[in-house]
């Protein structure tokens, strides 16, 4: 019997990642609880998407407070849904393999420094790539950087606009950000020379 995973989820705005999240978990598709949700942000709607789910959350930009925060809340998993800050080297170091991060393109393109949100779909658009996609990652110290969990293609359209392409890949984020904490919460995520392992037992 795989214990229950104490989930803390990082958000910065929409909060439609965090809410595949809280679904999953009222529709038993995996082992862990969302304990916790944390903005940087203090109108970010992710905030009452916790708050109608009746899940803990603030709003907090003092790292050391976070770090206190997830101890006292005995946290297992972080998940990045959308986080817009970078985590400093404190709760990395705390959370090796801990973390969890979803990113709206096939990393290792159109990822890293500046690219976020829909900017990633302007780029993708802009070089004319046939597929984009999601990719679930740990997170490390490099951005976007981090032993690759899961990805998932998305077929880019001669008329899709950053918009339209970015609403098709977010629907395969929310599956496979549920997919990686259904792995992760069953302990099936194995990493060895920063690649991930899926364990099949
Ligand atoms: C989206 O752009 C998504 O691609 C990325 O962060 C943004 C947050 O979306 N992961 P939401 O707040 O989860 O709706």
């Amino acid at each position: 019997m795989t214990s229950i995973t104490n989930i803390c989820v990082f958000i910065s705005g929409g909060g439609t990642n965090l809410q595949s999240l809280i679904d999953g978990e009222k529709n038993g598709e995996f082992a862990g609880k969302i304990k916790l949700v944390i903005s940087n942000k203090k109108d970010a709607y992710g905030l009452v998407r916790a708050e109608k789910a009746g899940i803990k959350n603030i709003w907090e930009r003092d790292n050391g407070k976070i770090l206190k925060i997830l101890k006292d809340e005995n946290i297992d998993l972080i998940v990045l849904a959308g986080y817009l800050k970078i985590l400093p080297p404190s709760i990395i170091r705390e959370y090796e393999n801990k973390i969890i991060n979803i990113h709206p393109s096939l990393i290792p393109s159109f990822c890293g420094k500046g690219y976020y949100g829909l900017i990633v779909h302007q780029k993708a658009l802009e070089r004319g790539v046939k597929i984009t996609g999601a990719t679930s990652h740990f997170v490390n110290g490099e951005t976007d950087g981090g032993p690759i969990i899961f990805q998932e293609t998305v077929k880019v359209l001669e008329d899709d606009s950053p918009e339209i392409l970015q609403k098709r890949v977010l629907e395969i984020e929310h599956k496979v950000l549920v997919k990686s904490v259904k792995y992760f919460c069953l302990e099936k995520l194995k990493v060895e020379n920063k690649k991930v392992k899926i364990l099949k037992e």
